[in-house]
């Protein structure tokens, strides 16, 4: 489609960061949860137990700035990341020690043309032993998507689909907490406004489909997989990052799960737990919603006041608290 200088593009996570550079990505690395290990070793024992454990190639889709493909290098031999965001993968030598950027192959393409032939032959197509999608599912076209790494896995490849939510305030008087939170990321969104009738309209339906159905729209056609497990952690709380008020239109969960998928529900209030205060979720929401300033101009400091709500909420000053996360992990294996 065409778009007139006036109508841009505007898509969540993609085009408001397009232009970012190494600050932004070092700055979205500080402030994003980090996977506790044992949310690698949970993959590492599916990939083990199911087929061969073979671990020589991973591929990280939508790596942005690598910080998950990194981790990855534990555990494998080699790592290709993927991204539509060449300025996300030209920031990765500078984030990358330089032993472990020898063993990475970076690549310039949208996650639905992975097959096309633009991964190289060696840590290419029917090759690859895992393929991670770390916070980014909700942006792709999850079928087309599914089908390319379909081809790119080796028969009984693993492919582990996570997304993490807002921040869940997991102590102190939590129900105040977690209130000021949402009304704080609620008010962020409603400056993204309009959606509707926009030429990016189609991407936040489909992101808020994603994400008020915990990843349950997307479906496994079992001809093409088996052994499919989804993990969600701290489903007491939604995976949206802001209220549904925050939005512009309406939108409601699809469960596209088949006969014979595994869901394990698990409440805990550990799970990749932290301490933030003001700072950290000023940083997160900075990360989740990239340029919200510009777009809230003087209203910005409607937020302002918000944080210093949840500022005294927390005890005042630089007070902090424990906070965790949503978390819905899919696995898969290629049949
Ligand atoms: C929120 S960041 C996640 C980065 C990293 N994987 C992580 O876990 O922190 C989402 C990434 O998905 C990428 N992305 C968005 N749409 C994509 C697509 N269609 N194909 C490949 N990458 C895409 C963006 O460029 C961005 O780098």
């Amino acid at each position: 489609m065409a778009l007139s200088s006036t109508q841009d593009l505007e898509t969540p996570f993609t085009t408001a960061v397009l232009g970012s550079d190494v600050d932004f990505w070092r700055s979205y690395i500080a402030g994003r949860p980090s996977p506790d290990e044992s949310f690698f070793h949970l993959i590492n024992e599916y990939h083990s137990s199911h087929g061969q454990s073979k671990t020589a190639i991973a591929h990280d889709v939508g790596t942005g700035p690598d910080n998950i493909a990194q981790r990855l290098l534990a555990y494998y031999d080699h790592v290709v990341g993927s991204d539509l965001n060449d300025q996300a993968l030209a920031a990765a030598p500078a984030l990358i020690p330089s032993e472990l950027y020898k063993r990475t192959t970076f690549i310039k393409s949208p996650a639905e043309a992975l097959a096309s032939g633009v991964v190289p032959n060696g840590v290419g197509l029917g090759k690859t032993d895992l393929i991670t999608v770390s916070e980014c599912i909700p942006l792709l076209d999850a079928p087309k998507a599914l089908d390319a790494f379909h081809e790119l896995l080796r028969p009984e490849g693993t492919l582990a689909i996570y997304f993490y939510g807002r921040a869940i305030f997991a102590e102190g008087d939590i129900h105040t907490l977690n209130a000021i939170y949402d009304a704080i990321a609620t008010r962020i969104c409603t400056f993204l406004l309009p959606f509707k009738g926009t030429p990016g309209f189609p991407f936040h339906v489909r992101g808020a489909e994603a994400l008020v159905s915990r990843l349950d729209n997307i479906a496994f056609p079992s001809e093409s997989w088996k052994g499919v497990e989804r993990y969600k952690w701290n489903y007491d709380y939604p995976l949206l990052f802001n209220s549904k008020e925050g939005y512009d239109f309406d939108f409601e969960p699809v469960d596209r799960r088949a006969e014979g998928e595994k869901t394990i529900e698990v409440i805990d209030k550990q799970f990749w737990a932290k301490e933030w205060g003001v700072e950290e979720v000023k940083t997160y929401l900075d990360s989740v919603y990239p340029n919200w300033q510009k777009k809230a101009g003087a209203r910005s400091t409607e937020v302002d006041e918000l944080l210093e709500e949840l500022r005294n909420a927390l005890g005042g000053g630089g007070s902090k608290k424990k906070v965790t996360f949503p978390v819905v992990l899919i696995l898969a294996t290629k049949k």
